[in-house]
């Protein structure tokens, strides 16, 4: 549990590096969004300080908004562009992004599953949790899917202050799948925020549930939840106390 998003985000940095220090060639799936941003800043950071730390990473964009623009800002691929890819110096051989636009979404589906399962499995995921309970566009529902598929966007997803900005509305979502997510050998769930508490209260139950994806991170034995106080700051209940007592974060 950190105070606030400040250290959350240093303490996740300090995870992270440590983790490549282990395995400098270490595959990274990456979330987009809010929370993960003093993250990548960090990572930026730590870069700048020895440009030889990440020179072996594979990168790999866990989702993205479909029918957006492939120029559109407001796209997770030019999100990771701009935050983390140019400053890392990353080449295009080393990543594996999605199309927004592609003109067969299956199409696209098959060559992301067919480049992890060239460079697979991820060693680090970096995930972020949704106001639905969503990980990447994985979202609630009466199943889950395992591979790399296209997603079907809840209403609440379509009101991600990304989109704020975005050009027209997405159509659609692409995403890794669960298999995916819950085979990367390590997990860091990253989770900021008031707005976040009554889902990590959720989350902290440790009851799990196709309706509330992030619920099956308990199936995972590596998953660290970095959490600010604000998140974990419920009403009616001690989330940190029933956190504690499940184990979880
Ligand atoms: C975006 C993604 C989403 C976000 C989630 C939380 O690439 O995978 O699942 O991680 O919606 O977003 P923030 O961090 O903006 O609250």
């Amino acid at each position: 549990m950190s105070r606030d998003y400040e250290s959350l985000s240093d303490t996740a940095a300090d995870r992270f590096v440590d983790e490549f220090r282990q395995k400098p060639e270490s595959l990274v799936g990456l979330a987009t969004g809010g929370t993960p941003e003093g993250l990548y800043q960090r990572l930026v950071a730590r870069h700048r300080a020895d440009p030889t730390l990440f020179s072996q990473a594979r990168w790999i964009v866990l989702d993205e908004w479909g029918g957006l623009e492939e120029d559109d800002p407001a796209t997770c691929g030019h999100y990771l562009q701009t935050r983390l890819f140019e400053p890392l110096n990353v080449g295009p051989g080393r990543i594996c992004r999605w199309s927004s636009q592609p003109f067969n979404p299956q199409e696209e589906c098959r060559r992301v599953e067919k480049w992890l399962a060239d460079e697979g499995p991820i060693d680090l995921q970096v995930l972020g949790l949704g106001k639905n309970g969503h990980l990447g566009f994985n979202e609630p529902g009466r199943e889950l899917i395992a591979g790399p598929h296209v997603a079907t966007l809840t209403e609440e997803s379509l009101t991600h202050a990304m989109l704020s900005t975005a050009r027209s509305r997405p159509t659609f979502g692409l995403t890794l799948g669960m298999g995916e997510i819950l085979r990367s050998r390590q997990i860091l769930l990253l989770v900021s925020g008031g707005a976040k508490s009554q889902q990590v209260l959720r989350l902290a139950s440790g009851n799990i549930t196709s309706e509330f994806p992030a619920s099956l991170l308990h199936c995972h034995g590596a998953v660290t939840v970095y959490c600010d106080l604000e998140a974990a700051s419920v009403t009616s209940f001690d989330a940190s106390a029933m956190a504690t007592a499940t184990g979880f974060l």
